[in-house]
């Protein structure tokens, strides 16, 4: 990729001029060079033309593009161009790198194993991951090189959530989906998190806001894992949590509503009425929905309501790739 080398004073104008031209690449990082300023831009003929000196070089590519990067920048050589292309996002929790090796790459495990402890120097365990298995949605995972375990700290929006991945679901990539229901709540709500896992949205929300959450949670281990994470950030919680161990199917019909329901809801379980019903003001219901039944999800919801005699708003948001056009979704309903 190359890069246009202008002065300090013109870097701003000229930036604005590529992204007008669609010819920035947002995707990779500028750099100051002395009294130059380096800006991103694409391989196209349309650079050459525009009067400005363009250099051969790689500028940097911003933080979340550069983890999947820089392994395969570190591969390059290692596997051949082929190879690169079948290389899938991995995921690092705490000091594990979780990693997917298709049938393609089962021959290049010792090299991409070589490649993650590269850039990621910390890590002590490497595991392929399989399929979600039953109720309580834990992973099927072979370890690959290092320590023989599946338990680590990790590190998320300033709190520590210690899991044992071969005992209890955990998912890394719903990091900013945490922040952003954390950045939803005001101080002095009353939140019900079923489904509450190692208590991963509950901590990251008792981090920043002075709320009283209760969770509830059925896998034995994960309800444990969940109560030594409360220990573990007891100095950093501004809010407090009470942690239930028990099955959602029982446990809220006895609750009181709470100003804000969070459903992590496990795929494949129906709990929309239960946790609607216990909502006073908001609920966020997690789904996973074919991108052509978006609009019933939400019909569905809205009927729900009608149900329950409630007057509510649905805005169905796009949390993550599930499979081919299936997403998980999160449904940010507001009940008046
Ligand atoms: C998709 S995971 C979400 C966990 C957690 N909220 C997170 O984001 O890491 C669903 C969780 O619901 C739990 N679970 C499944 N059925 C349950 C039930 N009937 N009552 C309570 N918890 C249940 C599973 O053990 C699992 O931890």
């Amino acid at each position: 990729m190359p890069a246009i080398r202008v002065t300090k004073t013109e870097a701003e104008p000229v930036k604005r001029r590529l992204k007008k031209l669609g010819l920035y690449d947002g995707k990779r990082r500028p750099k100051r060079e002395g009294e130059f300023v380096l800006l991103p831009v694409p391989e196209d003929e349309r650079v050459y033309s525009l009067g400005y000196e363009v250099l051969p070089l790689e500028l940097p590519l911003r933080p979340e593009r550069q983890l999947y990067k820089n392994l395969e920048s570190v591969l390059t050589g290692r596997l051949s161009e082929e190879e690169l292309k079948h290389l899938r996002r991995y995921d690092i929790v705490g000091d594990i790198a979780i990693i997917q090796v298709p049938r393609e790459l089962s021959h290049r495990v010792d090299d991409i194993v070589w490649g993650l402890r590269k850039v990621h120097p910390f890590i002590r365990v490497v595991a392929q991951k399989g399929f979600h298995e039953g109720a309580f949605r834990i992973r099927e995972y072979s370890i690959i090189w290092g320590e023989r375990r599946l338990e680590t700290v990790h590190k998320e929006n300033g709190v520590r959530i210690k899991v044992d991945l071969s005992k209890a679901f955990f998912n890394p990539r719903m990091k900013g989906e945490r922040y952003r229901l954390a950045q939803l709540v005001r101080d002095g709500e009353r939140i019900l998190i079923p489904f509450a896992g190692v208590l991963p949205y509950a901590l990251v929300i008792a981090r920043y806001k002075r709320v009283k959450i209760t969770a509830v949670e059925l896998n034995r281990e994960a309800y444990e894992l969940g109560l030594e994470n409360i220990e573990l950030n007891r100095e950093r919680l501004r809010g407090e949590i009470e942690f239930i161990h028990g099955d959602v199917f029982d446990v809220l019909p006895e609750l009181p509503a709470h100003d804000r329901v969070i459903s992590p809801t496990p795929r494949g379980v129906d709990a929309l009425a239960l946790t609607l019903d216990r909502a006073e003001k908001w609920l966020h219901y997690y789904d996973f929905v074919h991108e052509a039944d978006v609009g019933a999800f939400r019909t569905r919801i809205l009927d729900a309501c009608a149900m329950l005699g409630k007057e509510c708003e649905v805005r169905v948001k796009k949390v993550s790739d599930f499979k081919p056009h299936v997403f998980k979704v999160c449904a940010d309903v507001r009940i008046r």
